[in-house]
């Protein structure tokens, strides 16, 4: 079964406790928040005393999704903030085994991301300590972009890596995902799609997620 996940970062800012009611109501599986600290990446998104709001007006798994630099100092603020899900960037962990224990030791579902220049291949000694792997299809920092097409080829490699170490590791695939694309990233291997301008800037978003669960 296909897991979406919308990305609240193309949401209206001004009306966020509405936007929660329309994922609420439709069969959305988690809600995806892009944590950016304009450090590891050159924008800034929102933090902590956002999602502590969200947490009362949503009723969707949180999937924080942490662009930030040395996430570890972080990691126990966002479970009090209510985060179920914790991915942290590779490129940003010097330790990432401690950091993806010290999720774990906070009851949260540890994920690690990585950037597209990337190979999933150094992946290899951390997959079997992780629930989800986020595979960026766009360089992050911002919403709205093209989906990067050697994509296609990581989710294929990276599904091959789970299967033959009889894992059971979700691949996650963020950034530029369409009605269009939704189908053959989901077909190369993914189970999870991170979808923001997608869903928001449509006419009928709780349509497009049921669409995009259907893909
Ligand atoms: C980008 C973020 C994404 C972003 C995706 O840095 O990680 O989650 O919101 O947005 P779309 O779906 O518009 O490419
Ligand atoms: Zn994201």
């Amino acid at each position: 079964m296909t897991i979406v996940a919308p990305s609240l970062l193309a949401a209206n800012f001004l009306n966020l406790g509405s936007e929660c009611k329309m994922i609420n109501d439709s069969v959305a599986d988690w809600l995806h928040l892009d944590v950016m600290d304009g450090r590891f990446v050159p924008n800034i998104s929102f933090g902590l005393p956002v999602v502590a709001q969200l947490r009362k007006a949503s009723n969707k798994a949180f999937d924080v999704h942490l662009m930030i630099e040395e996430p570890e100092r972080y990691a126990e603020d966002f479970k009090k903030a209510g985060a179920d899900h914790l991915i942290v960037h590779f490129e940003a962990c010097r330790h990432l085994h401690r950091n993806i224990q010290q999720i774990k030791a906070l009851e949260m579902k540890a994920g690690v991301a990585i950037n597209p220049h990337t190979p999933v291949e150094l992946l290899e000694d951390i997959l079997a300590d992780v629930d989800q792997v986020l595979i960026m299809s766009v360089n992050p920092g911002f919403g709205g972009q093209h989906f990067i097409d050697h994509t296609y080829q990581k989710i294929r490699d990276l599904k091959k890596m789970i299967h033959d170490r009889g894992l059971n590791v979700l691949i996650e695939i963020d950034g530029g995902i369409t009605l269009e694309n939704a189908a053959a990233i989901l077909h190369a291997g993914a189970n999870v799609l991170v979808a923001g301008n997608t869903v928001f800037g449509s006419p009928n978003p709780k349509d497009t997620i049921s669409r995009l669960k259907n893909s």
